[in-house]
């Protein structure tokens, strides 16, 4: 084990019990949703984040946990109403909360865990970290709303599709980072470091995950395989296949996604052209320029155990099978 997986091993059986403590004090009609999502697992990155980088600027402090782990509700609620936008019918290898609960009901757990997590933040009596988080959800949202009014839209900029991923994921990656900087008292200078680690490494997160959805088979990833092209979504794999395509075939391609013509083997296909195009692969080397960015980031934080042990997350970051 590497330090951070130590880190990791340390801290995650204090983050799971105080997220299935706050399940049990949920009201009876929620509980049974919430620990079906805190029981699959996952790999708690936010809250870690946060503890990490509060340890990076020397605080140790045990009543951070809330906070950490509020950042997991936020995380989980998003996730919640993402499989019901997108359709997912799995997440973390178990089925999806609203197939086995109805999708009304896991949209209101959803909103359940967004309150909670403001409260256990509001408890702290820091409006900055209230003003974080309210506004990298507010963010989340819009990335989320921009990237459905995108569906099966071949024209997509890659300026837009960085604003897509960076709304929908990297925003609350940075709050993560931020909130740990601020809870520690850093000043304005590092907490903007905080923040430009956290957006960095939140992009080349989705960037990865991205490359993922193409490459990893749903026994790995715990996730439905190939779902983005399925979906209509226009990621970066197919955004640079399109772009290296002579102008006819980009055409009839693009037309086809557009009017969802393709039939299931049809759209194999073009996962096994875009991978063996090594557009997956180029992907990963996009997420690793941000990796490297965050990595600079880091520069003015003192050296300390902690400070290596994000630069060390960052290498399995871009190797990650799911
Ligand atoms: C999944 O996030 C949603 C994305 C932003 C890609 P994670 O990959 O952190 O999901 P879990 O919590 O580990 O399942
Ligand atoms: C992740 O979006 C962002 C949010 C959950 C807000 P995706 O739809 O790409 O993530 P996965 O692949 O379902 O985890
Ligand atoms: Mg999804
Ligand atoms: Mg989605």
């Amino acid at each position: 084990m590497n330090p951070l997986e130590r880190f990791h091993a340390q801290e995650l059986p204090r983050i799971n019990r105080f997220l299935e403590d706050q399940a049990e004090r949920m009201h009876v009609s929620v509980r049974p949703t919430v620990r079906h999502v805190f029981e699959a697992g996952g790999k708690r990155l936010r809250p870690i984040l946060t503890i990490l980088m509060a340890r990076v600027l020397g605080c140790r402090d045990r009543d951070i946990l809330p906070l950490a782990c509020s950042l997991e509700l936020l995380h989980s609620a998003t996730l919640l109403h993402d499989d019901i936008l997108d359709g997912a019918t799995i997440r973390r290898g178990r089925q999806t909360a609203h197939t086995l609960f109805g999708a009304t009901h896991t949209i209101l757990v959803g909103d359940a865990l967004l309150a909670l997590a403001n409260r256990l933040v509001a408890e702290y009596g820091v409006p900055a970290l209230t003003r974080h988080l309210s506004e990298a959800l507010l963010r989340t949202a819009t990335g989320e709303i921009q990237e459905i009014a995108h569906l099966r839209d071949t024209d997509l900029a890659i300026a837009t599709y960085y604003e897509i991923i960076t709304g929908k994921t990297a925003f609350l990656i940075q709050a993560a980072c931020r909130c740990g900087a601020v809870f520690a008292g850093a000043g304005d200078d590092l907490e903007e470091a905080a923040a430009d680690f956290g957006l960095c490494l939140g992009i080349a997160f989705q960037l990865v995950d991205d490359a993922l959805d193409y490459t990893s088979p749903s026994s790995v990833s715990g996730k439905p395989a190939a779902s983005d092209l399925k979906e209509g979504k226009v990621t970066l794999p197919l955004l640079l296949f399109l772009a290296d395509l002579d102008p006819g075939e980009r055409r009839r391609l693009a037309e086809d996604f557009k009017q969802d013509r393709l039939s299931p083997e049809d759209l194999e296909n073009l996962r096994e052209t875009i991978v063996s195009g090594g557009y997956a692969d180029k992907t990963r080397e996009a997420a690793a320029s941000y990796l490297a960015r965050a990595e600079t980031a880091l520069a003015p934080f003192p050296a300390s155990p902690e400070r290596d042990m994000l630069a060390l997350a960052l290498g399995p970051m871009l190797d990650r099978k799911k």
